[in-house]
């Protein structure tokens, strides 16, 4: 049984995210998406429910995928889950020193911890939680960019021109 973790800020979800999870889901056989909760951080837009609640929404009806908060190291947490793959999106090259100094850094901590890497699809490749707050906190429309469950609270946070939720194929 392969447990594996996608961790993240998830500040907010976006579609990217949603693609990873989907993707890794398939390669394991249980996913946690756990959502980190960083009290020192506050430059963000979602409080830590707020961003676990729409996670939680995302993932509803995918099999074997659940959600969970966490604080501390990655390394602690993974023990918590007995979970010993990390899964990390790569959207470009930038993305990967970054990525593998926190690869490194988690393996020196605890041996039986790997990163695997998922590359984000190409027509996320440009996506970021950053842009997402910024356009939308402009007001433009971000209904193409996250899932229902964050446009749902995005419009309440910034108002209803964020974008429209499209009408649910019957
Ligand atoms: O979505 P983000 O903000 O890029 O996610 C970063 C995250 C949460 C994966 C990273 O900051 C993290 O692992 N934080 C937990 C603290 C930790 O373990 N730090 C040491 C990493 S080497």
């Amino acid at each position: 049984m392969v447990r594996a973790v996608y961790p993240g800020s998830f500040d907010p979800l976006h579609n990217g995210h949603v693609d990873v999870i989907r993707r890794a889901s398939r390669l394991f056989d249980h996913l946690t998406v756990a959502v980190v909760n960083n009290p020192l951080k506050n430059d963000g837009c979602f409080s830590i429910d707020e961003r676990t609640a729409i996670v939680r929404e995302t993932v509803a009806g995918m099999p074997d995928v659940d959600v969970a908060t966490f604080q501390g190291l990655l390394v602690g947490f993974m023990q918590e889950a007995s979970a010993n793959v990390i899964v990390k999106g790569l959207r470009a090259i930038s993305d990967y020193e970054y990525e593998l100094q926190m690869a490194h850094l988690n393996r020196q901590m605890n041996r039986d911890v790997e990163t695997l890497f998922v590359m984000t699809a190409a027509r996320w490749s440009y996506l970021s939680s950053t842009r997402v707050r910024e356009i939308a906190g402009f007001g433009a429309d971000v209904s193409k960019l996250v899932p229902p469950a964050t446009l749902r609270r995005l419009r309440q946070r910034f108002g209803p021109q964020v974008g429209v939720e499209p009408a649910a194929t019957p």
